[in-house]
Order: C-alpha cells, then sequence, then structure tokens
C-alpha cells in the first residue's frame, strides 16, 4: 500500500501557478481553490502514457471514462443513471454559465443561496439576467458560526422583483461555508422548486471532499420527479487536484432537457482537452480511492488544527467548522470593530501579513468582514498562514 505523503512542501513558485504566481515572492498564497499536493499517482501515469504517445490531435471521451462517471455514482451513492444523461464540458463554470443562458435567457430569474462562490454571482452581470438570493443565516457560537437553512425565506425568495425564477442553482457542498445539506432540507428545495417550475442545477464539484466521514446526497437521488428536474454538475477536478485540466459533467436524466442543453454546450464550444479526459479517466476509476481517503484524513486533521488553533491563538475570529471542502470562512467583525483591522481584511492581511486570502465580499451578500482560507496545504503552511494572520493583527 503506498503511504501517501501531504506533509511534502512542493516549490509551485515559477510554474505558471496562479495560485503561487500572481502575488508578490513573500506571500503565502492560501486563497484559490487548488491544493498543494501531487494528484495520485494513476492520474501521473495515464498522463505519461498519453504523452508518450506525442500525438495531440481532437479527442472524444472514451466509452470507459462514460461508465467510470456512472459506476462512481452508483458506487458513491446508489444512484443509476444511464451513459447516455452525461454531458462533458469544460468544467463547472462553463458547466453552469451554459445552463443560466439556456434557462434563464429572455430576462429569467436564477435563485442562489449567500454567500456563495463567486461566479454564482456574476451570472447576472454575464447575462443581463435577474439574480434572486435566499441568505443562509450565520448562527454564532462563542468563535464558531454555523449557517442554517430556512425554508421560508427560500420560498419566499422565488419571483422576487417580478421575475420568474427559472433556475435555482444550489451549490452543494455549499463554498464557501463548507456545508453538506441534509436530506430534509435538499427535499424542501427540489419541492419549492417543482412547485415553482424552476429547473435544478446542482454544482457538486465538492462532493468527494468529505471531512468526519460526511456523506454527500445528490439532489437528483431524491425521486425520480426530482432527478427529472436537475441537471447535476460532477467532476474529478477539485476532489484529485486536477482543476487546471478543466473537465466536468453535467448529468441529465430529463431527454428534452438534455438536448437542448447538449446544444448550447455545442453553440458555447465548450470544448475539452483531451489530456482533461485521459486525467479524469483514471480520477474516477476508483484506483485513485485509496490516496482520496488519506486525503480527507489529512483534510479532516488540516481542518481541526485551523479551528483549534484560531481558538486559543485569535479568539477574536470567527470561523466555520466546514463539513466538507478544504476551504474555511474566518470573520473579522471584531478586529473591525476594535480597530485593529481597517478596510477589507484580505488586502489588510496582505499588506500587513503578507498572506494571500479570498475576499469576502465577492461571495455575496453576508460576505463583509469575511475571508476564505484554503487549507488544502501540507501542515507546516497552514501553521505558517496561521502564524501570519497573527502577526497582521498584532
Ligand atoms: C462551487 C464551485 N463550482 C465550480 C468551481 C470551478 O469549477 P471549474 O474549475 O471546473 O470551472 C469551483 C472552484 O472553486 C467551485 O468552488
Amino acid at each position: 500500500m503506498t503511504i501517501h505523503n501531504f506533509d511534502e512542501i512542493i516549490d509551485r513558485r515559477g510554474s505558471n501557478s496562479f495560485k503561487w504566481d500572481l502575488f508578490s515572492k513573500e506571500a503565502l498564497p492560501m486563497w484559490v481553490a487548488d491544493m498543494d499536493f501531487k494528484v495520485p499517482a494513476p492520474i501521473t501515469s495515464a498522463l505519461h502514457q498519453a504523452v508518450d504517445h506525442a500525438v495531440f490531435g481532437y479527442s472524444m471521451e472514451s466509452k470507459e471514462l462514460r461508465n467510470n462517471v456512472v459506476t462512481r455514482m452508483k458506487k458513491l451513492y446508489g444512484w443509476e443513471i444511464d451513459e447516455s444523461w452525461i454531458v462533458t464540458t469544460t468544467g463547472l463554470v462553463s458547466a453552469f454559465f451554459a445552463a443560466a443562458d439556456l434557462l434563464c435567457k429572455d430576462q429569467g430569474g436564477y435563485l442562489i443561496q449567500t454567500p456563495v462562490y463567486m461566479p454564482f454571482n456574476q451570472l447576472q452581470d454575464a447575462f443581463g439576467i435577474t439574480r434572486q438570493e435566499n441568505a443562509l443565516l450565520p448562527v454564532i457560537t462563542g468563535n464558531k458560526i454555523n449557517y442554517q437553512f430556512d425554508a421560508g425565506n427560500f420560498s419566499a425568495a422565488f419571483h422576487t422583483g417580478g421575475v420568474r425564477t427559472k433556475m435555482f442553482l444550489l451549490c452543494n457542498p455549499h463554498n464557501p461555508v463548507g456545508k453538506c445539506y441534509s436530506r430534509d432540507e435538499l427535499a424542501i428545495m427540489a419541492e419549492k422548486c417543482l412547485e415553482n417550475e424552476a429547473i435544478i442545477v446542482s454544482d457538486e464539484i465538492h462532493s468527494e471532499l468529505l471531512l468526519d466521514g460526511n456523506k454527500h446526497i445528490p439532489i437528483a437521488t431524491l425521486s425520480k420527479e426530482i432527478e427529472n428536474n436537475t441537471i447535476t454538475l460532477v467532476s474529478p477536478s477539485k476532489t484529485f487536484n486536477i482543476a487546471g485540466l478543466f473537465c466536468g459533467f453535467a448529468i441529465i436524466a430529463n431527454e428534452d432537457l438534455r438536448k437542448k442543453y447538449k446544444k448550447t454546450v455545442e453553440r458555447m464550444t465548450l470544448h475539452v482537452s483531451g489530456l482533461s479526459l485521459v486525467a479524469a479517466q483514471a480520477a474516477f476509476s476508483g484506483e485513485c480511492d485509496g490516496w482520496l481517503g488519506d486525503l480527507n484524513t489529512y483534510l479532516t486533521l488540516n481542518r481541526n488544527h485551523l479551528v483549534s488553533r484560531l481558538t486559543a491563538d485569535l479568539p477574536e475570529l470567527i470561523t466555520t467548522v466546514p463539513q466538507a471542502t478544504y476551504l474555511g470562512w474566518l470573520g473579522f467583525g471584531e478586529p473591525i470593530e476594535k480597530g485593529k483591522l481597517t478596510g477589507e481584511p484580505n488586502e489588510y492581511l496582505y499588506k500587513r501579513g503578507h498572506i494571500v486570502l479570498n475576499n469576502g465580499a465577492a461571495f455575496g451578500p453576508g460576505g463583509e468582514k469575511f475571508a476564505r482560507i484554503n487549507f488544502g496545504c501540507p501542515r507546516s503552511l497552514l501553521d505558517d498562514g496561521i502564524d501570519r494572520i497573527m502577526d497582521a493583527l498584532k
């Protein structure tokens, strides 16, 4: 059995890494969502083989890749999907942009739950469509913050501003707050979408990055009727750290919806690179699942370490205890009120502490005074990052 060394420090500077090469050399980047770990060996060897073949013409997905997606859904969730339901896309942002184009053009509205992953907010400007929001409710206990789903507010958010909601864009698990929605919560969301004739587009990119052995439930598995009303988006990109290769899958049971969606994807020319298909096939083959088990254990320990160090050393900050993802969400309300931090938290911390975090405000309403931290890194880097936040707030 291979032991995966997630403590290994890999020098990523000078590799054209968006995360590592955009800011000053002195700064520790803990922002953009990729991990500082090597991918599992089966992915590297599949890519080596493809590179050694040395011909890089246009590619299409193999039967085996499609079978791997089918088998994975069955194995993880007992979800029986047909191979024909799968539409391959250039990653999941493109996949939900295509859905917005298809479902919301002609001035439709789309509903999101804030604060949420930045591009969810940006669809409004990208397509000139109406963003409708259900704010997740923050509940603070000591220095911990937890976000709750409120069914009444969710229901009231449909068709706000007099615009019909055509699409509910769900983020499950939820970036940035790390929440795995429960079966009951998902059932309420799905029922309301059916009642209001809104298609569910469920971005489940973080579904396999589960901490503490938490469970993920794809909303489409709740019933056949819900399955028929849902576009489920999955990808190996976050789980297996191949986000820079760009590949994702839309799973659509509803034939009419699928045909229209495929046409949109073709019109938008969302082609996938051959090497990303090679990597995705290996990632979803099952051969990388030992690595993934070890990764989730390592990330759970990183999460625990982050939360306990913040509690001990920076009790004036509030923090989520994420159930999934490698993303922490830190609240700086108290240092701001006390005048210890001025301006946007991420900018202040960059200047004073040489650490790069994401600006919470970019995640939409409810994100102000927060910053997102990426703990998908060796523990020594995580400690370095926490020390830098402490230094900046001294
Ligand atoms: C919820 C969510 N969806 C999509 C993406 C990115 O997807 P892709 O790189 O496949 O476009 C991210 C990246 O952080 C994400 O958090």
